[in-house]
């Protein structure tokens, strides 16, 4: 059977991209990385995906930014070279640009965002900060099927990630990001193996856990 075809939307420096990387060399995600797209052209993330050997393409916002269309008009020259690398599933990884419905629709229920905090709290940016200010007690992080409210997708997986005594938003990013790096490349091989439904808000995972009462409670 092929290998299900991602295309990897990144702005940065693409750890969650060598995660997937990794994760197909060793053999844990059967998906092949069809194409690394950036709108920044010297995104660590593309350097990454040529280390691999895997294609990259930057795509220029500047050309399109005096369009009343603009972000539409990008997200469908985006589309086209998707289109062209017979993409199947696309996956944001950093991707600091909102996603148009022209997108949305495209890959409706085909395309996942990573997002470092325990959604529906603390959508947006400088999520860990928030958390830390809130005064939350477990942070996380989450992987979504993407849908036109920012952050708002039917959620399907989730990991919870403690709150430490003089936690910093830096400390707290890179300890949610060591889960994020193991949650993406699982959300994707779940995807890759049909086991994915989605069900309104909900998205039902087969073979997903059906007991269980382990809590992690913080402070321990
Ligand atoms: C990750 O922490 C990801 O969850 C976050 O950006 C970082 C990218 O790191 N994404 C968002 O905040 C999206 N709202 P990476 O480039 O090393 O993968």
């Amino acid at each position: 059977m092929s290998k299900l075809r991602i295309g990897v939307l990144a702005s940065g420096r693409g750890s969650n991209l060598q995660a997937i990387i990794d994760a197909i060399e060793a053999g844990t995600l059967q998906a092949e990385i069809a194409l690394v797209l950036s709108n920044k052209q010297d995104a660590v993330a593309l350097n990454r995906a040529r280390k691999h050997k895997i294609e990259t393409h930057f795509l220029d916002p500047k050309p399109f930014k005096d369009r009343p269309d603009a972000r539409e008009a990008y997200d469908r020259a985006i589309l086209e070279v998707l289109g062209k690398h017979r993409v199947e599933l696309v996956v944001l990884a950093g991707y600091m640009k909102i996603v148009t419905s022209v997108l949305i629709d495209a890959y409706a229920n085909r395309m996942m965002n990573i997002h470092p905090s325990l959604l529906p709290s603390f959508p947006g940016l400088e999520v860990q900060k928030k958390a830390l200010d809130w005064g939350v007690k477990i942070a996380g992080c989450t992987v979504h099927f993407v849908t036109e409210g920012v952050d708002e997708g039917p959620i399907i997986i989730q990991a919870a990630v403690p709150i430490l005594e003089g936690d910093t938003p830096e400390a707290l990013a890179a300890r949610i990001l060591v889960q994020e790096h193991q949650l993406y490349p699982q959300a994707i091989q779940l995807y890759a193996e049909g086991k994915l439904k989605v069900d309104g808000r909900r998205v039902l995972v087969a073979g997903g856990s059906t007991q269980g009462t382990a809590a992690l409670i913080s402070p321990a």
